[in-house]
Order: C-alpha cells, then sequence, then structure tokens
C-alpha cells in the first residue's frame, strides 16, 4: 500500500514558547517519508463550548476544527497539565470534538512532554475524555518524551537528537496504526 498518512498535531498550550508546541513543530520536522504531519493552530479562536451553538452553521473556527480532524489519518495530541488536569482551553477543544463524532474512531495519541513522573494527571483525564469521544487510542505511541526547555533552539525546534528520534517513532508507530 502506497500513500500519505495525514497526521493532525494538536498542542494544548496557547503559551508563546511552548514547550508542548514545539515538540509538535519539531514534528514536522522529523517526520519520516510517507508521513504529512499538519499542525493545528486554531485553539485560541474556539468560542467556548455551548451545546446550543453545535447546530448549523457551526462556529467558522469549530467547523475548521472539525475539518481538520476529518481530513487527518490521526492525530497526536501535546498537552501541559495545568493545576493536575488538563488546560481548560484545551478541555474546551475536545468538548467540540463530541458532537461533530470526526474523531470517531480516529487513531489517536499523545506524547507528554513534561520532566519524568509529572503530567500524569493531565494524561489519565485525556485518556477519559479521548475514551468518551470513542477515538481509538493508540497505546503503543501514547509516550512520555521528557523536554528541557533548554534544548529548544531559536527557530521552535528541539535539538536533542534522542528526543527528535523519540518524535519520528511515534510519527511512524501511530501512522502504522492508522489505515483509511
Ligand atoms: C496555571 C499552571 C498550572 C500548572 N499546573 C501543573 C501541574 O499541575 N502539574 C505539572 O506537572 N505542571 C504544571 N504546570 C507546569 C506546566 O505544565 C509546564 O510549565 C508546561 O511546560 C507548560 O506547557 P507549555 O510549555 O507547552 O506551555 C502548570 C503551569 C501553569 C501555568
Amino acid at each position: 500500500v502506497t500513500g500519505t498518512t495525514t497526521i493532525l498535531l494538536v498542542s494544548g498550550s496557547l503559551r508563546h514558547g511552548s514547550v508542548n508546541s514545539a515538540v509538535l513543530q519539531t514534528a514536522l520536522a522529523v517526520a519520516p517519508d510517507g508521513i504529512d504531519p499538519v499542525i493545528y493552530d486554531g485553539l485560541g479562536d474556539l468560542p467556548h463550548f455551548n451545546p446550543d451553538d453545535d447546530v448549523d452553521p457551526l462556529p467558522p473556527s469549530v467547523a475548521a476544527l472539525r475539518a481538520a480532524i476529518a481530513s487527518a489519518d490521526a492525530v497526536l495530541f501535546c498537552v501541559p497539565e495545568y493545576a493536575g488536569a488538563l488546560p481548560g482551553s484545551f478541555k474546551n477543544l475536545l468538548d467540540w470534538t463530541v458532537g461533530g463524532g470526526e474523531i470517531y474512531e480516529k487513531p489517536v495519541a499523545w506524547i507528554n512532554a513534561a520532566a519524568a513522573g509529572r503530567g500524569v494527571l493531565a494524561h489519565e483525564s485525556l485518556r477519559t475524555v479521548l475514551g468518551y469521544t470513542g477515538s481509538r487510542i493508540v497505546d503503543d505511541a501514547c509516550v512520555s518524551i521528557p523536554v528541557d526547555r533548554a534544548t529548544i533552539g531559536g527557530d521552535g525546534l528541539i535539538t536533542d537528537t534522542d528526543v527528535r528520534a523519540k518524535i519520528a517513532k511515534v510519527l511512524t508507530t501511530l501512522s502504522g496504526s492508522a489505515t483509511r
């Protein structure tokens, strides 16, 4: 089978200089042949989820999110932990995915970029929420890759070769379980 696997990359941080966003920018740089990673950058544009607004015509930013998920073969999340949970803005994004159904049965995974042993509660919560959306969690691609901020270069990319190799492996593993 030939072809390209499209992986949508979703950061859970809005912060300029975000470590989680740097992981996903690095994923763009290290993606193996046959994998087409696409950055989702609309997190900050989404309105607060309200079921009353989950009707046609959808808010344009929500329609764009759902279209991006629909056109991807898989989704990779990289999300910080805030106060023992998922960042509110990111949970808001996940809430918008429930009604659309585009993420249903979609292969999904995450990279926990926090220091070893940290961010665990956020990722347990992410597993729970993704379970409710009916997405297919690819456990082999859900990994902890601690990232030292000092290894993020001026171009926003992670320079550590071991980290870069681990990110590339996640893309390969997730892609391998995403067949159209
Ligand atoms: C409001 C707030 C709450 C945080 N709570 C936690 C936490 O509960 N557990 C944790 O491991 N880190 C926590 N952190 C640290 C962030 O997860 C860490 O700074 C991370 O690098 C932020 O991701 P980013 O660099 O992609 O923005 C918190 C940071 C902020 C700003």
